[in-house]
């Protein structure tokens, strides 16, 4: 087996893109069909939540419809074999990481299949629609809103990343545009502390250059080969 002791695994919207889910900002993407601030910030929700619902309840029940693809199988055998000494870190709120095989995923954006209260605060495992105002399952109120970080919030499990990266010699980033931080700037974290960094994307990111290394191609091809390559190395 390959020559690492430490991995993290930073995967985005391209990873799921050949499973059928729109990414946010390739042509087509997500933030050229809405709005940024109207469906992804706490002030628009407080200004349309049935638009910010709704929103999300169409994402969500989409999940249904897509499956996951070789590129997040290949990162579950990966986890299989590396167990504790592998943190796979999701910016996706979608579920195909766990419905590909991976066990222990930080969704540090949130999840679809998730509710918040704004009332009691609980997070819960949710898979129906949020737009018919549904009680919480603790605390009874009807506000419950999508478990997703917007701009604005803060990203779930930064503390347990932090460390990982701190911890880790290969740090792989596949399949995100590193628009976003703070998950954009994990690889100068983890280049600076030592490791290694791969980018697996489908073509050259703005952050290419900082990588030591850069491999493009779509996630099922380049993602599967260097699992492959890194099992047997
Ligand atoms: P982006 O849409 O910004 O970037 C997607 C990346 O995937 C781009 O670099 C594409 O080149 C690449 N890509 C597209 N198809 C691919 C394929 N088949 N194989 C491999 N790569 C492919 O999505 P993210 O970087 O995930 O946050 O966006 C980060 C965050 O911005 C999201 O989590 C979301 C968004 O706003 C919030 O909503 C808080």
């Amino acid at each position: 087996m390959a020559d690492f002791n430490s991995i993290v695994i930073l995967t985005g919207a391209g990873i799921s893109a050949e499973s059928g889910i729109d990414t946010f900002r390739d042509h087509g993407g997500l933030w050229e069909k809405h709005s940024i601030e109207d469906v992804a910030t706490p002030q628009g929700f407080a200004r349309d939540p049935d638009l910010v619902l709704g929103f999300y309840d169409a994402r969500c029940a989409a999940l249904a419809n897509v499956e996951p693809n070789a590129a997040h199988i290949a990162l579950a055998k990966l986890e299989r074999e590396f167990a504790d000494s592998l943190l796979l870190v999701t910016q996706n709120v979608d579920d195909l990481h766990e419905r590909g095989g991976s066990i222990n995923v930080c969704h540090m954006h949130g999840q679809l299949k998730s509710a918040l209260c704004t009332s009691c605060e609980t997070r819960s495992a949710w898979d129906a629609p949020l737009s018919s105002r549904p009680p919480c399952p603790v605390c009874q109120a009807p506000t419950l809103r999508p478990d997703v970080v917007w701009f604005g919030e803060a990203p779930y499990q930064m503390r347990r990343i932090e460390e990982a990266i701190m911890e880790c010699d290969l740090f792989v980033s596949i399949g995100t545009s590193g628009a976003v931080y703070p998950a954009a700037g994990f690889v100068q974290q983890a280049k600076r502390l030592g490791a290694r960094t791969l980018e697996l994307n489908l073509e050259p990111s703005e952050g290419t250059p900082i990588f030591h290394e850069a491999r493009h191609g779509p996630a099922t091809q380049v993602v599967p080969q260097w699992v492959d390559e890194l099992l047997a190395g």
